[in-house]
């Protein structure tokens, strides 16, 4: 296959959106560790380096692109980037997402609360559906179409002082189950990636510094999650629970507990200290 550089490659490729950092970019290096090229997207200029450091450590092509998650034209730029490489799609991780917590609803932001529900509901609808449409066109005569959504636990119980967060992960483990439905007979793989609390830049930037999350030595290690969220989507897994067993057994916990036992719980664990 010619890239665009004139060069040819064997290698699938996959894209990964919000690759710059934290599970994105381990997603990103998981893939190329297993001998894809990957585009990546982020809003700030380290995507570039991101990707210098991705192709220097795994011998892959890695194409960066800076543009914002939350507007429609950032969304698109980036399908019309990974469109632009003109080569078959073979994985695509729709990963970008961002919390608004630290503070009752009372107390949040609305413009924060409206751009994150950009980002991680509209943005990922927008982005399954190039995707989706693209795989389709392509067809099954250029290997793996396999589509990885970032979810989250928080999808499996209210998240009280982050109260639209939780909403949006619950809608993208929704939408992730009812597309892969739709796909499976067509041999195109659809899997959700549930991880539990991880360490990465996600708490600090979703305002809960104040909260027992504010501090990343206990939580899941990013690169496990992205290798649970590869591996499952390798097996054709509808969805995954990212993390140690503890975090497994609390979706199993959360399987059986009632509404108000759930917010209860979550909510005194994510309750501002400060
Ligand atoms: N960390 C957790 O505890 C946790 C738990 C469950 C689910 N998740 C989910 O996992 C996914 C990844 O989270 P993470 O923990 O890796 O978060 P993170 O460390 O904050 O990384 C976020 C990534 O998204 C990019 N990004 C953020 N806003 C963007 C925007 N407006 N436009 C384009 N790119 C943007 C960042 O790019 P820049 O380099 O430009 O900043 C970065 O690459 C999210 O969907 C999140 O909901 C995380």
């Amino acid at each position: 296959m010619e890239t665009r550089d004139g060069t040819t490659t064997d290698r699938p490729l996959a894209l990964v959106s919000g690759g710059s950092s934290g599970i994105g970019y381990e997603l990103a290096a998981q893939l190329a560790a297993r001998g894809h090229d990957v585009a990546i997207s982020g809003q700030s200029e380290r995507v570039h380096d991101a990707a210098r450091t991705l192709a220097a450590d795994h011998g892959v092509e890695a194409h960066p692109h800076q543009a914002d998650a939350a507007t429609y034209d950032g969304v698109e730029s980036f399908w019309a980037f990974v469109a632009g490489l003109d080569r078959p799609l073979n994985v695509a991780c729709l990963n970008v997402g961002v919390g608004v917590g630290g503070a009752s609803f009372l107390e949040t932001d609305l413009d924060d609360e409206l751009r994150m529900i950009a980002i991680n509901c509209a943005g990922t609808v927008h982005l399954a559906k190039r995707v989706v449409r693209a795989m389709h066109e392509q067809g099954p005569d250029h290997g793996d179409r396999r589509i990885l959504v970032v979810s989250s636990v928080s999808a499996t119980t209210p998240t009280p002082y982050e109260p639209v967060y939780g909403p949006t992960k619950a809608f993208g483990f929704s939408f992730a189950e009812s597309i892969r439905e739709e796909l499976r007979e067509e041999g195109i793989v659809v899997t959700a990636l549930l991880p539990g609390a991880t360490d990465s830049e996600f708490h600090a930037n979703a305002g809960m510094g104040n909260t027992g999350f504010g501090d990343n030595s206990w939580k899941n290690d990013r690169t496990e999650v992205a290798r649970q969220g590869v591996e499952a989507l390798f097996a054709d897994a509808d969805h995954v629970v990212g993390g140690d067993e503890a975090t497994k057994q609390q979706v199993v916990d959360h399987r059986s507990m009632s509404e108000p036992e759930k917010a209860a719980r979550q909510g005194a664990a994510a309750r501002p200290t400060s």
